[in-house]
């Protein structure tokens, strides 16, 4: 939420004394209710502010979104082989990105913005952002698998930092594991099983740093929150 003033100002309107002026004069529609409060609060993703009649809209805003992805979808702008694009799934009106990837078979947290800021250091390792994912691997998993995945395993080569591993669930069909990690290797969590000899045959990702997937449905999405936001930009 943010003020009606600031919002206005954001949107070239004018200083915020001179938009308190406007606002008093009657001229601005939240939501096409005539709006005469200063102070007054607006919800900035998701209100509609006119001027006069005329629609406003912040100049160059950067948009934070996640979506639950489902599997069956890639996380590219466009496929070569035509398969379905999480773009499909997000109907903003600014063009958001992807931020890193996810397997065409893997579901769940995905972020998306056009702030390549952002995405650069969720991404890069240095800023060990600790990505949660669930996965699901077939047959028994033995307290010593486990060790080596949380003391680092060999993948394409090169040892994979320590990792958090939990084992939440063993069954007769297999085991669900959740693995915490920070590098964002290409398929790391699935080269981390193979490594130790297990296939995941589902995997889904859970969390980014303070960013969680909660209750979002699959296939849905959400402006993120100011807390998320205000985590974000103190990464
Ligand atoms: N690790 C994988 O193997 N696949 C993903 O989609 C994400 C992490």
């Amino acid at each position: 939420m943010i003020r009606l003033n600031k919002y206005m100002a954001d949107c070239g309107v004018g200083s915020r004394r001179s938009c308190d002026k406007i606002i008093a004069e009657n001229r601005v529609k939240v939501n096409r209710k005539p709006v005469s409060e200063l102070g007054y609060m607006i919800n900035e993703f998701n209100d509609t502010v006119t001027v006069d009649g005329k629609k406003i809209t912040p100049k160059n805003k950067n948009v934070y979104i996640i979506l639950h992805k489902p599997k069956g979808y890639v996380t590219t702008v466009k496929d070569e082989k035509g398969r379905k694009t999480v773009m499909e799934l997000v109907d903003v009106k600014t063009r958001v990105y992807p931020v890193g990837r996810l397997d065409y078979d893997t579901e769940g947290l995905l972020i998306m913005t056009n702030d390549g800021d952002l995405t650069y250091k969720l991404t890069h390792p240095k800023y060990e952002v600790t990505k949660k994912y669930i996965a699901r691997v077939e047959g028994d998993i033995t307290d010593s698998q486990l060790d080596e995945l949380r003391r680092g395993v060999v993948i394409d080569g090169k040892k994979t930092a320590p990792a958090g591993v939990t084992l939440l669930e063993k069954n007769d069909e297999g085991c669900k594991i959740e693995l915490a990690i920070h590098e964002g290797r290409n398929h790391q969590v699935k080269k981390m099983f193979e490594a130790i000899g297990k296939q995941v045959v589902f995997l889904k990702r859970t969390e980014m740093g303070e960013i969680r997937l909660g209750g979002l449905s699959r296939g849905k999405w959400r402006y993120l929150n100011e807390k998320e936001l205000n985590y974000l930009k103190n990464i």
